[in-house]
């Protein structure tokens, strides 16, 4: 088990697609540790949907809820948080992350990213020509995921596998 950092948060971050939830889920059950959906938490707390979110109050006020449940979550430990593609962008949550846990940045290639999530209605980033968004938003984030303390490129590997090189990491 962990050690030296007893119950430090671990923190995924990347593109929409990286399988964030579904190897966050994984690594959460063989630590014990609490299982963050920050997507998820957003969609709780505004009773609306994502889309629903930004068609009707538009993707500042998406980012600012996001920032805010962001800081209340890392306030805690013991958990695996799986953060949306955009929570890098605001100025400040970055070293906030690096600051409250392990950020672990999961990438994978906008053809793996489009497949997965290129036809999910649940992003509202990717609306219209979802293959050309994805590759305007890694070309325009290819810089933003690179302050994690370590990265793991998902190609080719099942949730599972990205789960162990998450905990490899880690431990
Ligand atoms: C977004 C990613 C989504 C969600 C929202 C915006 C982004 O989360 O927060 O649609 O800006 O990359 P996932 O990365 O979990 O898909």
């Amino acid at each position: 088990m962990v050690s030296n950092q007893a119950r430090k948060n671990i923190i995924l971050v990347g593109m929409m697609g990286t399988g964030k939830s579904t190897a966050g889920t994984l690594v959460a059950e063989t630590l014990g540790y609490g299982f963050v959906d920050l997507d998820q938490a957003i969609v709780e707390q505004e009773g609306h949907s994502i889309p629903e979110i930004f068609k009707d109050r538009g993707e500042e006020y998406f980012r600012l809820v996001e920032s805010a449940i962001l800081k209340r979550v890392l306030q805690m430990e013991g958990n695996v948080i799986s953060t949306g593609g955009g929570s890098v962008l605001a100025p400040g949550n970055t070293s906030l992350m690096l600051n409250s846990g392990f950020v672990v940045t999961l990438t994978a290639t906008a053809e793996d990213i489009i497949s997965r999530v290129g036809a999910d209605r649940n992003r509202p980033l990717l609306a219209g020509n979802a293959e050309e968004r994805v590759r305007r938003l890694m070309e325009q984030r290819k810089d933003a995921y690179l302050f994690a303390h370590c990265t793991v490129d998902t190609t080719g590997l099942s949730a599972a596998q990205v789960s162990q090189h998450i905990l490899t990491h880690y431990r």
